[in-house]
């Protein structure tokens, strides 16, 4: 029995935050940012009211319509995100409300932008038992929560946005392997300082801006390239799959120049690689979602996809998984 991707969804806000926008704000311009990252705009949420959860429930309430099933029917709702709602409790409660997931459990994951690989993987393990037959797995990430809109090395990378698939058995395609990774050493270089149980909130912390992302982008930068281009060509090599077997290959949207050094290293022509980091910029754990609900209609039954990530922990990793259907 396998775990089988049988629907995709998403939700982007409406708000855009351009190259243009970025220059008014911080000293940048559109042609580093697009030469350094190959991002030209991201989206934003602007509603105060609105959160993680609100994204995601959009993209769960979408994926439902288009699967035809009552929310009811799932059974279980895993949820990536390094900016849930609050500490407690878990945005996948939330969601599970939100759209009336009556029946479901479920319980976030904190993987920072290798979240919904790992997620994916997770979700996979209940239905491949055969004890669930519906798994929700989100990637959601309102990004302009923890971004210090004055820190220009940082601010112009991330974006806000959720998507999700939906998990089934099948006894035909589905998820067939996966290779991940932690490395601990990554907080030195990508964190959240505060916030957490080691430095709580207090003015100080505040003053210090250590509730936002901090990150050194070079080391982040040699580490990403190393570790999803080499698990990336791992994970083919462990599958036996040549470049002609591959039809595409989902990778995280960090930056242009990352995802060209995993495709050049698997032997992969550029068109069969999914790039929308210019559209939406880094949402951290929507990427690969957002990837597969703008490239679904292109999908073909028993493609062979490889989906890949790198991002804050550090975490790394790849799936390989068989597509499941055509979209007419
Ligand atoms: O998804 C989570 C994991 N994160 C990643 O995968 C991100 C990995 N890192 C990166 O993508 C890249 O390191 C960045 C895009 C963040 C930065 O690109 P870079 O080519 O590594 O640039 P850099 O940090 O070495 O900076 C080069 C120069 C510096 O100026 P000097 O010291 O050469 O005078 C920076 O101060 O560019 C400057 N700079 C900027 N200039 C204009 C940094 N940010 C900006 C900016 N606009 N926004």
């Amino acid at each position: 029995m396998r775990a089988t991707i049988t629907a995709v969804a998403g939700y982007l806000p409406d708000d855009v935050l351009s190259n243009a926008d970025l220059e008014k704000m911080v000293d940048t311009n559109d042609e580093w940012i697009r030469t350094r990252t190959g991002i030209e705009e991201r989206r934003i949420l602007k509603d105060p009211t609105k959160a993680t959860s609100d994204m995601g429930a959009e993209a769960v309430k979408t994926l439902c319509e288009k699967r035809g099933m009552d929310a009811a029917e799932i059974d279980l709702i895993i949820v990536a995100t390094v900016t849930a709602d609050m500490h407690f409790p878990s945005t996948a409660n939330l969601i599970a409300h939100k759209v009336g997931a009556v029946n479901s459990w479920g319980y976030d994951l904190s993987a920072a932008c290798s979240g919904f690989i790992f997620a994916l993987t997770t979700g996979a393990k209940f239905v491949e038992s055969g004890q669930y037959k519906k798994v929700v797995i989100v990637g959601a990430d309102k990004m302009s929560s923890i971004i210090d809109y004055t820190d220009r090395t940082t601010c112009i990378l991330f974006g806000d946005a959720a998507a999700a698939v939906l998990l089934e058995p099948s006894e035909e395609h589905g998820i067939i392997d996966h290779k991940l990774h932690v490395d601990g050493n990554g907080a030195n270089f990508l964190r959240q300082k505060a916030g957490g149980s080691l430095f709580p909130p207090t003015h100080e912390t505040v003053e210090n801006k250590e509730h936002v992302i901090w990150q050194d982008g070079k080391p982040v930068f040699k580490a990403a390239v190393k570790g999803m281009a080499d698990v990336s060509y791992d994970i083919m090599q462990k599958n036996n799959l040549k470049p002609d077997d591959v039809a595409w290959l989902v990778p995280h949207q960090a930056n242009l120049r990352i995802i060209d050094a995993t495709q050049r290293r698997m032997g992969l022509p550029k068109e069969k690689v999914m790039i929308n980091i210019q559209k939406y910029g880094n949402t951290t754990a929507a990427t690969i979602p957002l990837c597969l609900m703008d490239w679904e209609t292109k999908l073909k039954k028993g493609d062979n996809i490889i989906l890949a990530a790198f991002g804050g922990g550090f975490t790394w990793g790849a799936v390989y998984l068989q597509w499941a259907y055509d979209t007419h």
